[in-house]
């Protein structure tokens, strides 16, 4: 339709239980979601231990736009945009780094990596400019939490813990794998391109009627008890926190197991230091219960996804054309951990894995889809009718139900409706 429905209009489009084909695929309708999303809501950048000493620098990105996260000499993380005050050319060229300064490659302006204009090449000419008008661009607000940076265009609207809610909950499970209680995001990223609208990949994060048919193959090659996970006969649960946040919940299957580890497929007894490390640091029983639990598989809308062991970064670049920047996560203090967390990231989302290739060919065929035009709708009501709220009050369902995806397009239709 390429025309941006009017705020009274995008009820028109999304209903409790389908949206239209066309939110998907329609560019008018990607760019308004760069200003009423992207450029608004509180959005993942990178993590404070990407640039663990004064003076690092690497380069992110908020939707289509490179972000330049640093930490300046006095400890603070800046997110600076990756563009010359003077004509726009990117002055940064790495993916990361340890700088004072940016030189700008075009005409040599340089700027500190707190943002500050420092310098012009040849600078007669310049008399009676005013330097500090001449920044580099910044994200309006920077909050961590737990070490997660989030960055805002928004100089007004939510904190970032308002904007996380009960989600900010799956955040404090997954730092306590770490016998320090801190994430280190350190193994790396791989970036996947994939033709499809960003849309697609956040729902099928959380998307748990999927596995069972898409990954079936990968399941029976590693003889893998994951299946399992997503039957018909599972007491996991799908969770819609609000704000977008969605979770698949394995809890009540790893509990009836009682086993420590099993969730990584692995025991205590092949894991001795990292187990001796995390009762240590949590007393036994407490430890016993983490370790019993697993870690989250939680998408902090737009763009988060912890999935258990590694962590996905969206970003849309186009209507049909988006990235997944993937790597391990990684525990501080926890060494044996971590080189099976890197190893079975690649085992399932590397270069040659099986999971991410059976996803992305889905996430592409379903962009291919939409394009045809009839029937118009995308249907989403599984499990409608049997939907409940947990002791919090959050909607639960069965884990194949689509909770996860109707509770995403209740709050995209809240952000596209205001302003
Ligand atoms: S465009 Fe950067 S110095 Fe001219
Ligand atoms: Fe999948």
């Amino acid at each position: 339709m390429n025309v941006v429905p009017r705020a009274s209009q995008w009820g028109e489009l999304i209903r409790p239980d389908r949206v239209h084909g066309s939110l998907y695929s329609d560019p008018a309708i990607f760019e308004a979601e760069l200003q009423n999303i992207w450029y608004r809501t509180w959005v993942y950048v990178g993590h404070e231990s990407e640039v663990p000493n004064a003076n690092d620098y690497v380069v992110k990105s908020i939707g289509p736009q490179s972000v330049i996260m640093t930490r300046d000499e006095q400890g603070k993380v800046n997110l600076l945009l990756n563009r010359c005050s003077h004509r726009g050319n990117q002055v940064c060229s790495y993916d990361k780094g340890n700088a004072r300064s940016f030189t700008c490659p075009f005409h040599s302006w340089t700027f500190a990596n707190d943002g500050r204009l420092v310098g012009y090449a040849f600078p007669d000419g310049y008399e009676g400019q005013d330097k500090s008008k001449l920044a580099l661009g910044r994200v309006t607000r920077v909050q961590s939490y737990r070490g997660f940076v989030f960055g805002s265009f928004a100089a007004e609207g939510p904190t970032l813990e308002e904007h996380l809610g009960g989600a900010a909950e799956t955040i404090d499970r997954l730092v306590r794998f770490s016998p320090e209680g801190e994430v280190e995001v350190t193994a790396g990223f791989l970036k996947h391109r994939v033709k499809a609208n960003w849309k697609f990949i956040i729902e099928n994060e959380c998307d748990g009627y999927h596995p069972a048919f898409v990954h079936s193959s990968i399941f029976g090659v590693a003889d893998s008890a994951i299946g399992k996970l997503y039957g018909g006969a599972s007491t996991a649960v799908t969770r819609d926190y609000g704000n977008g946040h969605t979770e698949i919940d394995l809890r009540p299957e790893f509990r009836k197991r009682d086993a420590p580890m099993s969730w990584f497929g692995t025991t205590e007894a092949r894991l001795p230091d990292y187990t001796a490390r995390m009762k240590a640091a949590y007393g036994d029983q407490t430890a016993r219960e983490i370790m019993i639990d697993g870690s989250p598989h939680v998408m902090i809308f737009p763009n988060l996804f912890i999935a258990e062991i590694q962590m996905f970064v969206i970003q849309p670049l186009a209507v049909d054309d988006s990235v997944q920047h993937v790597t391990a996560l990684q525990f501080k203090g926890a060494p044996d951990m971590n080189r099976r967390l890197r190893q079975q990231t690649m085992g399932s989302v590397g270069p040659a894995g099986l999971l991410l290739a059976d996803d992305s060919e889905m996430y592409e065929r379903c962009h291919r889809g939409v394009l045809a035009r009839n029937p118009e709708w995308i249907f989403l009501g599984r499990g409608e009718k049997r939907e409940r709220q947990d002791e919090l009050g959050f909607k639960v369902g069965h884990v194949t139900d689509e909770i996860p995806s109707r509770g995403i397009w209740r709050h995209y239709r809240s952000l596209m409706e205001t302003r």
